[in-house]
């Protein structure tokens, strides 16, 4: 961050405070508000985090109204062409592309730590086995912390720099056991030979019984679709990991909390809610009830990945995963099906309609990725585990930063309080029943 050279003058009453404005290398300044409650006395009131800049970073830059993403400064359209997954966590994680030998021996430290300790495997068989491969994964990847004790240390760099390592390398092991556990079948093992993204493929869809050959098109699919999800500046699931490890968490617990952030359908969970919400429409001859529905400020319902918080223009993960999509689904020879025809017309009918439009809202990342994956043959549970797995670099990233930030101080937002105040207690004989007291029959 560059040095305050200009300043905003806010006025309370009379009162009139310097606020600095810093200018960051791309995208709008920034108002530093940090000394206005001792100055000032009030809070800034923000809910959701629309005009809040909650740490400098120097990783992933998004400018929404253009549509452009960006991993420490290079295009993610230039990286889905001609980079992969790993060396873009290289990247995320380090800030410059690796040199070959760089590059060579990141690999191999990856693929050096992509099997979980064997005890991890009573970990999962004590699941119910229709547990959501997500519950699964919260509960996994948080246990880390009770299986590599070396690498906890936040403190120490050599452990910090270990437990990146070994996130990175265990996550698709975590993430495809989950999968195989629902489905009961057998447990299948990393193996070294195999590049990040065919690896995941192999332990997914693999059975003891046959040979498995790993689809060249299809393992490009799922570089791609890593590669687009590997980070995404201070989302939701992001400014969990860095709340959570602003009190000094491990870096695994903190993982833990972004997955369990990541589930919900505003977020990641969206790519299964939308893949859920097209085979609910079923026809193409419903969609403009579900659009109409969509629209009607009565009903709940919205267009699952359709728009963004940040993206105001067009999503450019989007972009490139439709292309992705196409690829795939050629190669699989799917173009006739029911749902994707669903998904093409509510794509057309959404883009033209004046609601959508005027609100600016596109098809987001998942609205692709939910169909890819299914085309893959990955039922929707197993649609944000793929997207947490791919996440797990950026939030690791951004973990590091934090740590090594020398402002970091434990995440506290303030409130604007509207409850009730000095209430004087009664005894219990002298109170008449609360209206606000929910019965249910709730389950067992
Ligand atoms: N369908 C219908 N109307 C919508 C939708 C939608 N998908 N999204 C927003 N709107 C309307 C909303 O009702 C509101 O209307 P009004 O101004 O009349 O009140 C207006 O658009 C603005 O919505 P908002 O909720 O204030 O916008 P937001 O920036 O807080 O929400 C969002 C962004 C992604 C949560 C929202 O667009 C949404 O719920 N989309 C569906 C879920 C989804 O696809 N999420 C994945 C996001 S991409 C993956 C990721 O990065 O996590």
């Amino acid at each position: 961050m560059t040095d305050a050279k200009r300043t905003a003058t806010l006025n309370i009453e009379g009162k009139e405070l310097e606020l600095p404005i810093y200018s960051p290398s791309a995208g709008p300044d920034v108002l530093d508000i940090t000394k206005l409650y001792a100055q000032g006395k009030v809070f800034t009131y923000d809910p959701g985090f629309t005009s809040t800049a909650s740490c400098d970073s120097t990783i992933t830059f998004i400018d929404g109204g253009e549509g452009k993403l960006q991993y420490r400064g290079y295009s993610i359209e230039d990286l889905a062409e001609k980079s992969h997954y790993l060396e873009v966590c290289y990247l995320l994680l380090y800030g410059d592309l690796p040199s070959k030998e760089q590059q060579t021996e990141f690999e191999d430290r990856i693929t050096g730590h992509t099997l979980l300790h064997d005890q991890m495997q009573h970990l999962f068989r004590g699941f119910r086995r229709d547990a959501h491969p997500m519950s699964i994964m919260c509960g996994v990847v948080g246990a880390l912390s009770a299986f590599y004790h070396d690498s906890t240390d936040i403190t120490d760099i050599n452990q910090r720099e270990l437990a990146s390592i070994r996130m990175i390398a265990k996550i698709p092991t975590i993430a495809a056991h989950a999968y195989k556990y629902s489905i009961g079948q057998p447990f299948v093992c990393p193996r070294n030979d195999l590049d990040y993204a065919s690896n995941f493929l192999r332990m997914c869809f693999a059975v003891p019984t046959e040979k498995y050959e790993v689809n060249p098109v299809l393992a490009k699919a799922m570089d791609r679709i890593f590669t687009l999800h590997a980070d995404h500046e201070q989302n939701a699931s992001t400014s969990t990991v860095r709340l959570a490890g602003s009190s000094g968490a491990n870096p695994f617990a903190c993982i833990a909390a972004g997955i369990a952030c990541l589930w919900g359908p505003a977020h990641g969970g969206a790519n299964e809610a939308a893949l859920q919400m097209l085979h609910e429409i079923g026809t193409v001859d419903r969609i403009p009830e579900f659009v109409a529905r969509a629209k009607d400020k009565n009903d709940p319902f919205r267009l699952m990945g359709f728009g963004h918080r940040v993206y105001k223009n067009f999503d450019p993960r989007a972009k490139v995963m439709k292309e992705s999509a196409d690829e795939v689904l050629e190669l699989l020879g799917i173009e006739d099906n029911e749902t994707l025809k669903v998904a093409k017309e509510l794509e057309r009918i959404a883009l033209e309609d004046e609601y959508f439009i005027e609100k600016k809202l596109y098809p987001n990342v998942d609205f692709y990725s939910g169909i890819i994956l299914s085309a893959m043959g990955f039922p929707t549970s197993m649609f944000t585990p793929v997207f947490a797995l791919s996440r797990t670099v950026g939030w690791i990233s951004q973990w590091k930063e934090m740590i090594t930030d020398p402002k970091l101080k434990i995440g506290r937002p303030r409130q604007l309080y509207t409850g009730a105040v000095d209430r004087v207690y009664t005894d219990v004989e002298n109170r008449l029943p609360t209206e606000k007291y929910l019965k249910f029959n709730g389950g067992s």
